[in-house]
């Protein structure tokens, strides 16, 4: 039983897919906003909404002065004038807002993607007894033949949904449970809007509203591609391990300390998909 208030319709896997949004209604207001150089999975930038203090970074709330959790995120002006719409849509749920931000992700291959799994820790420092955070990922451009990658074991082909990414896909995903990535294979940048939602009522009316589903077909990916990409992830997984084993072992830098801060730090900085 979690200590935190969590909602029912996570419970067998970890995310859910709403209705589709019309987003070809809308301005693209993703192409007027400020971007920051953000190191995360893969080639990004991201475009803050809602910071830890209202400043124009993607820092985690955690990182500072005072730390908080993902909770209680403050809009950043220049942003939120010119975005007004994606606002709105983070808005509508009505549930508390930590990070908001829109992430831009340069195509990448299948293997890159598993080579990028992970989990978020959106729940440090949240107070046992609250609501737990979830993040809502809202697909602004059209990618037909990207998914969001999630997996249940991050080593298991077997535990693995990929979501079809078309503009206007809606997903919330546990993104504390579940390992995730985006595969985005197109030609062009994809943008989406990832919101932290802390889980109460207010987003399981939301949720029930949109119809969120908590199993979906996942878009093709030939066995092929999936093997090769097995493969490849294990022989950049043993040379970044023969890499940090070497760092640790120079003179310079002692008895290892760094390559295990490094590996900490990796696994800190990607947070996002
Ligand atoms: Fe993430």
């Amino acid at each position: 039983m979690s200590p935190y208030i969590t909602l029912d319709v996570f419970e067998e896997t970890g995310y859910v897919v709403l209705d589709p949004y019309d987003q070809s209604a809308d301005p693209a207001e993703w192409l007027d906003i400020e971007y920051v150089d953000w190191k995360s999975s893969g080639d990004t930038r991201f475009a803050p909404l809602a910071s830890a203090y209202g400043d124009l970074e993607c820092d985690g709330f955690w990182n500072h002065t005072p730390p908080k959790t993902d909770k209680d995120g403050v809009w950043v002006p220049a942003n939120v004038e010119k975005a007004p719409r994606l606002v709105e849509r983070a808005k509508e749920p009505g549930a508390n807002i930590g990070r908001c931000r829109v992430i831009e992700l340069q195509p990448n291959s299948y293997a890159d993607t598993i080579y990028n799994l992970h989990r978020d820790d959106n729940n440090r420092l949240n107070p046992e007894g609250t609501g737990w955070i979830v993040r809502g990922f809202f697909n602004l451009t059209d990618d037909p033949d990207s998914a969001m990658v999630l997996r249940e074991d991050k080593d298991d082909p077997s535990t693995e949904t990929r979501i079809p990414l078309p503009a206007g896909a809606q997903l919330i995903v546990d993104t504390q449970r579940l390992y995730h990535a985006v595969f985005h294979p197109g030609s062009q940048p994809r943008y989406n809007l990832i919101t932290s939602w802390t889980s109460g009522p207010e987003l399981g009316a939301y949720i029930e509203k949109y119809h969120g589903r908590s199993r979906v077909d996942s878009l093709p990916v030939d066995s092929s591609v999936i093997d090769a990409a097995t493969e490849e992830v294990a022989r950049r997984r043993a040379a970044r391990a023969a890499a940090l084993a070497a760092r640790g072992k120079d003179p310079r830098f002692g008895d290892g300390t760094l390559a295990a801060s490094e590996g900490m730090g990796q696994t800190e900085v990607l947070s996002e998909a």
